[in-house]
């Protein structure tokens, strides 16, 4: 099928089943062959994304009604047509044809020249986007700008530019492999531009790699990660004989980076989510380290554990994920506000939980990657206004020692956005 009219699917997925772009995008890739044409469909996927309520306002001007019901995919597809002429290189007539074609093969035969002739229009008009109300000139729904202007009443626009930048590519030196110098080496041996990072063990590409290309790669020399979720397994530091607990721990890259940092603990990896536990276990074989893997819920431990309290707990909680929506734009759809309040709430019930759990004189990081804080600062002072035995432990990344926490903006040293607070048990 033609690789627009797989796009079209994608955003459809997206915008209408509410799935997300890393679950609905692989699923069509799988269909291509080539590395370039999977490239391509994931820049047409993520750059529609980013823009969307631009691409929204063009195409809807161009239509006396809108495409309803089953009809729903041409919008989309109109969109992604939209998205070529609008920013790429692609030549207008080769979008454009290649665009109807996409119409063609979606089985909407009756459509191809109203999108034709749509596109056409746009081409011919060279009208500039709108940028009519904040939600256009920003590409960001009105909430996020709400609460971003409340919350950094001086850079939040800067905030919103940085979340629409392309990220970079974070690799993590496994350090009982190799030293990060040694790493960094052979990554110049290879023609790879790299440099280090702030954290122990990270390595800022200069550009996005095929991990395949990456020396070692298969057998653990490194794994990706983004520079500020790097922190965590530092922050948290491990030390020999520990029992820890990882209580949100699917996918697994901090599980990984704990045992890589310290491998003579006893870890205790928990997800509530049995699909994504099987990712941790994938990261653990291909590092061949060794975890406690349960599928069980981090506000109910005594379900599923009655050994020992914890010598250190990391909490990465769920969060809304408003710090790396410059790597995943789709939650800027897909988030709703409502749900800030409801994933609040989930936090502070995960919070008070694995607290009990805690042996006095243990360690708890809260994690989360929002920018919000509601998540974040407001939720930590929360939790120490109704817990007497907690305190809280300053961070000598943290610029502002009084802040409750360290808050990372996106972009920051080039990290995603993202939250840390240390919590020490009386
Ligand atoms: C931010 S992600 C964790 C990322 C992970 N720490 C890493 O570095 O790869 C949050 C995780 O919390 C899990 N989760 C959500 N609610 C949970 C609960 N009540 N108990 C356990 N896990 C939960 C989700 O399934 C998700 O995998």
């Amino acid at each position: 099928m033609n690789l627009r009219a797989l796009a079209a699917k994608v955003i459809f997925q997206v915008l209408e089943k509410g799935l997300s772009l890393s679950v609905a995008l692989p699923d069509q890739q799988r269909h291509l062959h080539s590395g370039k044409d999977k490239a391509l469909l994931a820049e047409l996927c993520y750059g529609v994304m980013r823009v969307l309520p631009q691409l929204d306002k063009q195409i809807s001007d161009c239509m006396s009604k809108p495409l309803k019901g089953k009809q729903r995919i041409i919008h989309q597809l109109l969109l992604i047509g939209c998205y070529q002429l609008y920013f790429t290189r692609i030549p207008s007539h080769a979008a454009i044809s290649e665009t109807a074609e996409a119409c063609r093969q979606l089985k909407f035969e009756g459509l191809v020249k109203v999108v034709n002739g749509i596109l056409r229009n746009i081409q011919r008009q060279e009208k500039p986007l709108s940028c009519d109300n904040e939600t256009l000139q920003y590409n960001t729904p009105a909430w996020i700008i709400k609460r971003l202007k409340a919350a950094y009443p001086s850079n939040w626009q800067h905030i919103i530019a940085q979340s629409h930048q392309r990220p970079p590519m974070w690799l993590r030196n496994n350090q009982q492999r190799q030293s990060r110098n040694d790493y960094l080496n052979r990554l110049q041996a290879e023609n790879i531009t790299a440099s280090a990072g702030h954290s122990h063990d990270s390595i800022l590409l200069e550009k996005p790699t095929d991990v395949m290309q990456l020396p070692e790669f298969s057998h653990g020399a490194v794994s990706v990660q983004d520079g500020a979720a790097q922190w965590a397994a530092s922050l948290l530091a491990p030390k020999a004989g520990e029992l820890i607990l990882d209580a949100c721990a699917a996918p697994g890259g901090k599980t990984c980076h704990i045992l890589e940092i310290e491998s003579n603990i006893e870890l205790v990896a928990v997800d509530n989510d049995e699909k994504r536990l099987e990712r941790v276990q994938q990261n653990l074989d291909r590092l061949s380290l060794d975890a406690k893997l349960i599928h069980g819920d981090a506000a109910n431990i005594s379900t599923w554990w009655n050994g020992d309290k914890f010598d250190r707990i990391l909490l990465d909680a769920p969060c809304s994920a408003t710090g790396v929506i410059r790597r995943h734009p789709d939650i800027k759809w897909l988030r709703k506000n409502n749900d800030i309040e409801e994933l609040a709430n989930i936090q502070s019930a995960i919070i008070d939980h694995c607290w009990h759990w805690l042996k006095s004189g243990g360690t708890l990081l809260y994690a989360t990657c929002s920018i919000l804080p509601q998540e974040n600062s407001e939720q930590i002072e929360a939790f120490l206004a109704r817990t007497p035995d907690a305190r809280l432990v300053p961070l000598v990344q943290q610029e502002d020692k009084q802040a409750i926490g360290w808050q990372i903006t996106p972009g920051q040293e080039n990290m995603d956005g993202f939250y840390y607070a240390r919590l020490i048990k009386d």
